[in-house]
């Protein structure tokens, strides 16, 4: 695998599935595969589990890590090509990118969608500059469309805790104060799909998400209805989509923040969300405190994927 952005990369769910329980049964049996290779981990926006976690997986691997934080301490970044570069943008993403693949063997890349341009989002322009002009290979810890690390460690937690072959998997937005991008239910769709769960999404109307991650899901506008039989419930908020609204937050309804009151019509169904989490907003305190709650689980699972991916991409270096 040279690089890793989407589900499409992956390949197999199953032997992908195999090869992350075979690493959390020993997370260090391939510590001799990253030595003398160094990652470089690249964050345009602030983390907390994908910096920790990757490094983690990283340092499992046997590798050498370098993290930079383009926002601090770095020079400010141009990225449109053919601007006169007379502002406060000192450096141009085409000289920096090549020069930041000089110092390592394989580049991660966080880069949210800015909703400046939808074009340029969904053309993933940063992430995709990395992949042509790093020379090395490239993986997402989440980009402007996608989160494929967190879907991977969602996909391994639901394996770990379903009862069933086929779960019905609920994902369901929810209100937040500021405008948050789709890579998290986009990637999650995509993922739940790959999987051939019994997925549902469940959203007010104009929050319809990109046909393309939507896939083979049911829709379906009405929340308790959507709940109902559930086994597990994906919580998350995300901005609109849909022509001009692109970007912006059309309501911040509570009636959506996930409860007692619609939990109590799911199948006893787990909760999952990928955090950070603003409680009593997107969940309630009592539902996230819960001990149907997977999200500590599942954050932990975000070192078990990166593991399999670094590994991966570790292997096609030969
Ligand atoms: N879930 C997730 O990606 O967390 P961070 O934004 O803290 O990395």
């Amino acid at each position: 695998m040279r690089n890793f952005v989407s589900v499409n990369d992956i390949c197999d769910l199953k032997k992908a599935l195999d090869e992350a329980f075979e690493i959390k049964a020993d997370r260090y049996k391939y510590c001799e595969l990253g030595k003398n290779k160094t990652l470089m981990m690249v964050f345009f926006n602030s983390s907390l589990r994908t910096r920790l976690s990757t490094q983690k997986a990283a340092l499992n691997l046997g590798m050498n890590v370098i993290v930079l934080d383009i926002n601090q301490g770095a020079w400010k970044l141009e990225t449109e090509r053919g601007v006169i570069m007379d502002g406060d943008r000192p450096e141009h993403i085409l000289e920096a990118i090549p020069v930041m693949g000089s110092y390592c063997d394989i580049i991660g890349v966080r880069s949210f969608a800015r909703f400046e341009n939808k074009e340029d989002d969904y053309n993933e322009v940063i992430l995709n500059q990395f992949i042509k002009y790093s020379g090395r290979p490239v993986f997402s810890m989440e980009a402007a469309t996608r989160h494929p690390l967190q879907s991977f460690a969602d996909l391994i937690t639901i394996e770990e805790y379903k009862s069933k072959p086929r779960p019905k998997v609920v994902l369901t937005w929810a209100p937040h104060p500021k405008a948050l991008p789709q890579a998290v239910p986009n990637s999650f769709a995509e993922w739940m799909n790959a999987a051939d769960y019994d997925f549902v999404i469940t959203h007010p109307k104009g929050y319809e998400l990109d046909s393309q991650f939507v896939g083979n899901a049911r829709v379906e506008y009405d929340q308790m209805k959507a709940f109902e039989g559930a086994d597990f419930v994906y919580a998350k908020n995300w901005a609109a989509y849909s022509g001009e609204n692109y970007g912006k937050v059309l309501s911040i309804d509570r009636d959506w923040t996930v409860s007692e009151r619609q939990m109590s019509v799911t199948n006893n169904a787990y909760f999952m969300h990928c955090l950070p989490v603003r409680r009593n907003m997107i969940v309630t305190d009592d539902v996230i405190e819960s001990e149907r709650s997977l999200v500590i689980p599942e954050a932990a699972n975000r070192e078990i994927s990166a593991t399999v991916v670094l590994k991966r991409m570790l292997e096609s270096l030969g």
